[in-house]
């Protein structure tokens, strides 16, 4: 059935309290669950008592401590109804039985490794007990958790323990749990297993005592210290920026090697993929380090930003997700640097937002109907959701944005919210009327803002022409104009020009906001001819139409005050070149001359500027991604012809700067043992998109530079990259490297799930050969998420060979979702995202993908999760 926001109405029913008894046992999970209920003064009364549930075995009911009657209540496959319950506050007693053995959907209770644990949102817990499950209904939970203690030594589960002891005249043992914050199911958590720990005591800027801990698997916990380490930091970073201080005694991280997703905030007691918790020099690279410190924060800072205060309903799923991704790359940008992780995170934003906001799968960041919320945890609920939080903060300033998040957490604490609520105290704050910029809520898709400008030298003016434009997205034909705001300099020879106008677009603080189809400013007194640098700091999640040549677009990547817009300008000159001739419109020779032109100004740029700030060296030398020039060119997409020119565009800059990379490589070679800190990564980050460069221009060198670096490298970071610029070079030399990463990691499933995805991504027609060979491989499950994302999710981003002329690439994947679907269906579902590009390919291919398409559309007994991505994607 479809799910829609206007729909909503309030619980009739209200769960107060919650005490569950959880005898756990790896068939037969028994769950005692007792609940108080009473009429919501809000809901309709009279109304029966409807709790959800999915795959339990019922064994009994009692009302008020008295068993109910068979014709009080019927059973069917989504729940228990109590037909005529009291009009008044009463207890339910449910006892339920689940086996977590056969949990493959790993939603609910279930087995990883040896441990039980548990994921429920979003609406998990109904697969443990009966349950009103659904955000806005909160209570106050009591867990008593009782184990074998051979089997589950730790019992931890959310809040403060507040007994243990063991189950006199057996082999048991229990603890209880409790954590006074009502809370709405999907923040109920449990664990239990044989785990070892690391721990810490901290005591928050408010005094009080926390006991930190982080739980993984036995023999593991030397790799527990990092995100022990950033925990820590980033409690103290969320009391010092947004005067969040933790509110329970302890606070539990546990990993777990079976997770559908990245990690979950439940309160208290965050569970973790364990590919987001582990990590030492060996097995985690730079990477590897920088995302669990952000998917810690992320998890911590959820505590306050969807736990204290949660969403009323699913819809407003982005009130939390887009909040707290703003609040983790924050504090990411403190830690690192500010512009590396704005361009990180654009370049992920283009990659995975834009491309879902051009296809098929598009949504506004608040959906307004779905039928599988599990398919809404998306790029643009996520990053797009992060990015309106970011525009808001430009518009209002920083000032109003603190006292708007102040008066947030002052009247939402303890609430299930709406970004209605959200928005009002922004509004309040800053005394704007923020109806407007609400559309970004509303509306999907991804505006393009054109500009262009004319410098008129006897007035001494600079007027700027801009416009904006949002393609049609599915259900929404026609779109209006949204608020935009654009960070702007007006760029002279000595550097930013005064900005002086009296239009009252102009928002002061170099913002124009752009909150009509188009509009038209004028500077007054610019002595020169300026460059304008436009939507500085990514300032608007937009394309950018900019009527600027490339010379002097590489002006501003050679003097723009703006880091961002340095970058972007070169990456602006590149996808040109890029777009030009992967489409056909321009051919090699030409293609040849740009990449002189941009390796001339590479080249200036490394000698003058790359030793200073080398991290961000690395990210002017990655050019934009063949994916990006696929969806920058829209339709009728050849992504041989794509992959082809950005191919040659990087072999003629490997080549033109080989004598320049070679030296950089060597100035900035390793000194001293590995450290994860931001600078030694940005020297390890630019080393290795040198080794790249070089292994694409001249393949010998390559090849050679490549397996000396693995020889010598003390860390993963350097032998992972080593083999990256192995896999652009084929061989028997690349082949032996591959067999020899694979000898030293056979017991490192993590490590070589990062060898696995180095080879789906091969862009060479064996690739798909390699993939099905893979998958018999020891390492591989198809029962483990992040085998799969990593080999057959690695296949699926593949341009050239997921996309292959013939098909064969599409049914693979299509098969795969299929079988897939069976046991998980979520990441079944979230495979089959990977067709969302499929209707710009040109013609042959997209009948293709549209036929894999249909034929997993038309199995019988799909699961929602996968029918509603097919469907939605045929559409
Ligand atoms: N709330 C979690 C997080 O962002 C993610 C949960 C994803 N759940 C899902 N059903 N896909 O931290
Ligand atoms: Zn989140």
């Amino acid at each position: 059935p479809l799910i829609r926001l206007e729909d909503y109405r309030p619980s009739d029913w209200l769960i107060d309290t919650v005490d569950l008894d959880i005898a756990l046992d790896e068939r037969e999970t028994r769950v005692r669950s007792l609940l108080g209920l009473r009429p919501n003064p809000g809901g309709q009364a009279g109304a029966p008592l409807v709790l959800d549930g999915d795959e339990l075995t019922l064994a009994n009911v009692k009302l008020d401590g008295v068993a109910l009657g068979a014709g009080a209540y019927s059973v069917t496959p989504q729940g228990l109804i109590i037909h005529a319950p009291p009009q008044r506050g009463f207890t339910l007693t449910v006892e339920t039985v689940v086996n977590p053995s056969a949990n493959t959907k790993l939603m609910g209770l279930y087995r990883s490794s040896n441990a039980y644990c548990t994921q429920c949102e979003a609406d998990g817990f109904r697969r443990i007990t009966y349950f009103l499950d659904r955000p806005d209904v909160m209570s106050v939970y009591t867990v008593r958790l009782e184990a074998r203690k051979a089997e589950a030594p730790v019992l931890l589960s959310n809040g403060n323990r507040v007994a243990t002891g063991d189950v006199i005249g057996s082999d048991r043992h229990f603890a209880v749990w409790h954590d006074p914050h009502p809370k709405p199911a999907y923040l109920f958590a449990l664990v239990g297993g044989a785990l070892d720990h690391v721990r810490e005591d901290y005591v928050t800027a408010e005094g009080n005592k926390v006991e930190l801990a982080v739980y993984v698997e036995p023999g593991k916990a030397g790799r527990a210290g990092w995100a022990l380490d950033s925990l820590v930091r980033c409690m103290r970073w969320d009391e010092r920026v947004f005067g969040r201080n933790y509110d329970l005694d302890v606070f539990n991280v546990v990993a777990v090697s079976d997770f559908n997703m990245g990690a979950m905030e439940n309160k208290g007691l965050n569970i973790f993929n364990d590919k987001y918790v582990l990590a030492d020099p060996q097995t985690a690279t730079d990477g590897d380090y920088a995302s669990i410190e952000a998917i810690i924060a992320h998890e911590y800072f959820h505590n306050w930003t969807g736990n204290r205060i949660t969403c009323r309903d699913w819809f407003q799923l982005c009130l939390k997700e887009g909040l707290t991704v703003f609040r983790d790359q924050e504090f990411s940008s403190d830690e690192r640097s500010r512009p590396v992780k704005r361009i990180a995170d654009v370049r992920t934003l283009r990659a995975t937002q834009f491309s879902e906001d051009a296809g098929p799968l598009a949504h506004p960041v608040r959906p307004r109907a779905y039928k599988e919320i599990n398919n809404f945890y998306t790029p643009t609920v996520y990053e797009k959701g992060a990015e309106v939080i970011r525009m808001l903060k430009v518009l209002i300033g920083a000032d109003a944005f603190k006292r708007g998040m102040d008066l947030y957490f002052e009247r939402c604490d303890g609430t299930a919210a709406t970004i209605e609520e959200f928005l009002a105290c922004f509004a309040e704050s800053s005394g704007q009327d923020l109806s407007h910029f609400a559309r970004w809520y509303e509306q999907a898709g991804t505006p393009t803002i054109t500009a262009s400008g004319r410098y008129d030298a006897a007035a001494q003016t600079y007027t700027l022409d801009l416009a904006q434009s949002t393609p049609p997205t599915p259900g929404q034909p026609e779109k209006l104009p949204v608020v935009l705001p654009v960070a702007l300099g007006l760029v002279g020879k000595g550097g930013d020009l005064p900005l002086h106008t009296g239009s009252n677009a102009y928002a002061g603080n170099g913002v124009i906001v752009l909150d009509r189809p188009s509009l038209s400013v004028t500077f007054s007194d610019v002595a020169e001819p300026p460059i304008p640098s436009l939507l500085r700091g990514f300032s608007a999640p937009a394309r950018l139409e900019l009527d600027l040549g490339d010379a002097d677009l590489l002006k501003l990547f050679s003097t723009d005050s703006d880091s961002f817009n340095r970058w972007q300008a070169l990456q602006s000159v590149a996808t040109r070149a890029l777009v030009e001739t992967g489409s056909g419109a321009s051919n090699r020779v030409w293609l040849m001359g740009k990449a002189r032109e941009l390796a001339a100004a590479l080249d200036l740029f490394l000698r003058e500027q790359a030793a200073a700030d080398p991290a961000f060296a690395a990210q002017v030398l990655r050019l934009p991604a063949p994916a990006d020039i696929a969806r920058e060119i829209g339709r009728d997409v050849d992504p041989e012809r794509i992959h082809a020119a950005h191919r040659s565009l990087s072999a003629e800059i490997g080549n033109a700067l080989a004598a320049r990379l070679a030296t950089l490589r060597e100035a900035l070679a390793e000194s001293g043992p590995y450290a994860p800190d931001a600078s030694a990564a940005g020297q390890r980050a630019l080393r290795n998109e040198a080794l790249g460069l070089i292994a694409i221009g001249d393949p010998d060198i390559g090849a050679r530079l490549a397996q000396l670096q693995f020889a010598g490298a003390d860390n993963l970071t350097d032998r992972l990259a080593a083999l990256a610029a192995m896999t652009l070079i084929p061989g028997a030399a690349r082949e032996e490297l591959i067999a020899r990463f694979a000898e030293r990691y056979a017991s490192e499933p993590l490590v070589l799930d990062k060898w696995l995805m180095a080879q789906a991504l091969i862009a060479e027609p064996g690739t798909l050969d390699r993939v099905k060979e893979l998958m018999r491989h020891p390492a591989f499950s198809l029962g483990n998420p992040n085998r799969v994302r990593a080999l057959i999710g690695g296949f699926a981003a593949n341009l050239t060979q997921f996309n292959r002329a013939d098909g064969a690439g599409y049914s693979f994947v299509a098969d795969i979702v299929i079988a897939l679907d069976r046991t998980n269906p979520q990441v079944a579902s979230r495979l089959l995202g990977s067709f969302r590009a499929w209707r710009m390919l040109e013609p042959g291919r997209r009948a293709l993908a549209q036929s894999a398409l249909a034929m997993v559309s038309n199995m019988p007994n799909l699961s929602r999760d996968v029918a509603d991505i097919a469907e939605r994607a045929l559409a």
